[in-house]
């Protein structure tokens, strides 16, 4: 099913009447608060007589439990489609609600996770308002269960239908925006190196690049068209890594989240800024089964996508948009560095077209922090 794109919230009239929805399951953060526009269209929209049920239990790093709750409300409220209004957060709780809510059981004990995802056709609408994650583009959930993290991957995750709204971002908090931007050209960044590319996903890659340097300076004034470009750019990117997933930088910020609280896009751009120099000049370790030379090229590419001549001058320029940012590189102890070191996943590395050792990776996370 191809992914459909649309713009105003007359659209989104259309949308609900085509889908033939009467009770919306509206999943929504708290950003809506702040969306004086969009309240004032849900207010039409139930006026015309389509209900809106609101579900907005959920935390950041989300809970199985809260999608259960989801769950049982979409059931309770006799909801025949879902709206999702937020970051990735919303969208990984929205995205499971969807996946579960035709499943067995009322989802104790982790039931959900047990079973396999079918396809079913709720109508699934998702407006971002972060320029980041990518996530409504995406095949790709997470979340948690026994304080352990569930990946979950199916084609039925992804949204019929995005709204793509720069208003969304215009209350964006100053190091929220930097760090959704950070993330999204990471995105893009991964995603091109990946050993899963193909010329699809670096064909995104390579558009969601330029729109983010395009945009930033708008986007970072939140002009319009900045918030515009950079909503379009993260759902490029996000359409990209849809393709490839992503690699080790991904892999490896995780931990610097959880450990130094930096956003995930402030962790990523902190791994990605060591990790692009530092690739281009180990290409002898490729592991990427297109070669040596496929690689280098790749790497230079990416320095073009970036205004650049190659690679090298590509790494010093994602260095030096770090550093205009004013984003902080944490100062690690040895005992976080051991942390660190021990939290990458060697199977979530397999994607990286290079090869990391435990040595590389103690040499990178001494390099990405202080
Ligand atoms: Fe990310």
């Amino acid at each position: 099913m191809e992914q459909k794109t649309i713009s105003d919230y007359v659209e989104m009239n259309n949308w609900l009447q085509e889908n033939a929805c009467n009770t919306v399951l509206l999943v929504c953060d708290d950003s809506i608060r702040y969306m004086e526009s969009f309240n004032h269209h849900l207010k039409k929209i139930e006026n015309a007589g389509v209900k809106i049920v609101s579900f907005k239990e959920f935390q950041p790093n989300p809970q199985y439990e809260s999608v259960v709750k989801g769950v049982g409300l979409f059931r309770r409220e006799r909801c025949d489609s879902i709206v999702v209004v937020g970051g990735g957060s919303a969208m990984d709780v929205a995205k499971c609600i969807k996946a579960y809510a035709n499943m067995n059981g009322n989802g104790d004990n982790g039931e959900y996770l047990k079973q396999e995802i079918t396809p079913n056709d709720i109508p699934f609408l998702a407006m971002p308002t972060t320029a980041g994650t990518g996530s409504e583009a995406t095949r790709y959930a997470v979340i948690y269960f026994d304080g352990k993290k569930q990946s979950i991957t199916s084609n039925n995750l992804i949204p019929q239908t995005v709204l793509m709204n720069p208003d969304a971002l215009k209350t964006l908090p100053m190091y929220q925006r930097k760090a959704t931007m950070m993330d999204a050209l990471c995105h893009a960044i991964e995603s091109f190196w990946s050993v899963n590319s193909t010329d699809e996903s670096k064909e995104y890659s390579r558009e969601a690049i330029q729109n983010v340097l395009i945009h930033m300076d708008g986007y970072l004034q939140n002009t319009e068209e900045g918030n515009a470009g950079m909503l379009l750019a993260a759902h490029t990117a996000g359409k990209a890594i849809n393709i490839t997933q992503t690699t080790a930088g991904h892999a490896m910020c995780y931990k610097i989240t959880s450990l130094f609280g930096c956003a995930h896009g402030h962790a990523a751009s902190l791994c990605d800024r060591v990790l692009f120099p530092w690739m281009t000049e180990h290409t002898d370790r490729y592991i990427d089964a297109r070669g040596r030379a496929y690689l280098s090229r790749t790497l230079d590419e990416i320095g073009q996508a970036m205004g650049c001549q190659n690679a090298k001058e590509g790494a010093e320029k994602l260095q030096s948009i770090f550093h205009s940012l004013g984003l902080e590189v944490p100062e690690a102890t040895e005992e976080q560095y051991h942390v660190l070191r021990t939290s990458v996943n060697p199977v979530r590395l397999k994607n990286h077209p290079i090869a990391l050792d435990d040595a590389a990776i103690d040499e990178l996370y001494h390099a990405i922090l202080r």
